[in-house]
């Protein structure tokens, strides 16, 4: 099919932009319900997409509100299937971390989960399926959770960018051909129409101001570089988390899942515009393009860092409990064979299961955990990429922290993409009680077997 991937921003009415959350009802819960519908996702003379969304639309609606206060949510599932909604880098309760079989039961069609989640970080984090989620993320079961700072910052504009990959028939249909074989055990289920959601959609900027960008790749598998351009700035969060020097921004790549949050000054001049784009290799696609007005102001000074959010920062892994996790299998990667449901299979056998990864010789949820973690352990994930993939490795409950070379420590991440062949250590202090997965948000990996589990008690 041929899509054409530039999309301009017409802008709505929506003037100067901060987020607009969802509201509860009277009950004091905010009702999500899971449903098809019908969107306009292509413009042009393209017939609408049939997408399954939260309330009528994808993303759904914006969720959140200002750090520490607490939100409901009442899911209702209005499909024909299960499911369950996930809060992906938010540090919840055990039993609110939606995981069925897992955490919870999944939500059966008709059925609905209440949800108490408390706002511990500010920062931006998404809602996502996380039943049969590779289906049900590319059709459109996620949306954004955004907490805010407790004091508002020295920003024009605070914008959400939802990107997502979508594989659609040329008759710009969702392609039902989810978990073949071919894209499991290589990089998944990549699209051929990717596209950005503004939230709240500016008209235009004006000269110098400042933006605030919070960047969320939502799709399945594909790996977004992405490039601004009538912007200079920083990037101040990764996968919600304040990094403890802004960074100056250049090319951002966010693997599946993460997270990036930039303050950006607008250097354009009025006339111009504001460009974001996909870029591959030296060909780019605009995602979005912003009008850019004259304006009265001057350039503010260098942002500051955002205020750390309450999680515990790693010092030493002197007297941590060490776990090695080697991702082996798909394409190219050799593997032999694995344990599924406690057989040993060849290669054979476990294609016709569908699982063609594996953690540390064992393909999908093993009966025993990875590894049990007594309450504040620091724990040190030693993850080996055995594969000729990418993977963008996740864990539920809490944020790892790299263990860097010269014994420093990285940002606190939730989600972290290990190329191929790469070995790098990552820490956490088990600070969450309950069962949590670990496994790759390339939702094909996932699907066909690279998850795990732990137990912290
Ligand atoms: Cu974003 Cu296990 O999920
Ligand atoms: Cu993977």
């Amino acid at each position: 099919m041929k899509l054409n991937r530039r999309k301009v921003l017409m802008g709505g009415l929506a003037m100067a932009g901060m987020p607009r959350f969802a509201k509860a009802k009277d009950d004091g819960f905010l009702e999500l319900a899971a449903f098809e519908t019908q969107m306009q996702l292509v413009e042009g003379e393209y017939p609408k997409t049939a997408v399954w969304g939260f309330n009528g639309s994808v993303p759904g609606p914006l969720l959140g509100g200002v750090q520490g206060e607490r939100m409901r949510v009442r899911l209702r599932n209005e499909l024909t299937e299960n499911t369950a909604v996930h809060w992906h880098g938010m540090r919840v309760k055990n039993a609110m971390d939606g995981v069925p079989g897992m955490t919870m039961q999944a939500v059966p069609p008709q059925g609905s989960f209440d949800y108490e989640i408390s706002l511990r970080d500010a920062g931006t984090y998404w809602y996502h399926s996380h039943n049969r989620s590779l289906k049900q993320v590319s059709k459109g079961l996620y949306g954004i959770v955004v907490a805010r700072e407790s004091s508002p910052l020295d920003v024009d504009h605070d914008l959400v960018v939802v990107l997502d990959d979508w594989r659609l028939s040329p008759d710009a249909q969702i392609t039902d051909d989810f978990g073949n074989m071919h894209d499991l055990s290589h990089a998944g289920r990549l699209g051929n129409y990717i596209h950005a959601v503004v939230d709240p959609l500016p008209t235009h900027f004006a000269a110098n101001q400042r933006v605030r960008l919070r960047f969320v790749n939502t799709a399945t598998d594909r790996i977004m570089p992405l490039a601004l351009q009538g912007v200079e700035g920083w990037i101040v969060a990764r996968d919600g988390m304040p990094l403890a020097r802004p960074e100056a921004m250049d090319q951002i790549t966010l693997g599946p899942a993460e997270r990036v949050d930039a303050i950006v000054d607008v250097t354009a001049e009025a006339g111009g515009e504001v460009l974001l784009a996909f870029r591959e290799g030296d060909q780019g696609y605009v995602l979005a393009e912003t009008p850019v007005l004259a304006g009265a102001r001057a350039r503010r000074a260098p942002v500051e860092a955002l205020p750390p959010n309450p999680i515990t920062n790693i010092t030493s892994v002197a007297d941590a409990r060490a776990v090695p996790m080697v991702m082996e299998g798909g394409a190219m990667g050799g593997l032999r064979g694995a344990t599924f449901k406690g057989e040993n299979m060849d290669m054979r056998a476990l294609v016709q299961e569908g699982q063609v990864w594996a953690v540390n010789g064992v393909a999908g949820l093993p009966d025993a955990p990875l590894f049990e973690a007594s309450l504040e352990e620091t724990v040190v994930l030693n993850m080996q990429n055995d594969t000729a993939f990418p993977h963008a490795m996740h864990m539920h409950g809490t944020h790892f922290q790299e263990v860097l070379p010269d014994g420093s420590f990285g940002p606190h991440k939730d989600t972290v993409l290990m190329m191929r062949g790469e070995q790098r250590a990552f820490a956490f202090v088990a600070d969450n009680p309950g069962k949590w997965l670990i496994h790759c948000h390339m939702l094909s990996h996932q699907t066909a077997g690279m998850k795990t589990w732990f137990k912290v008690s």
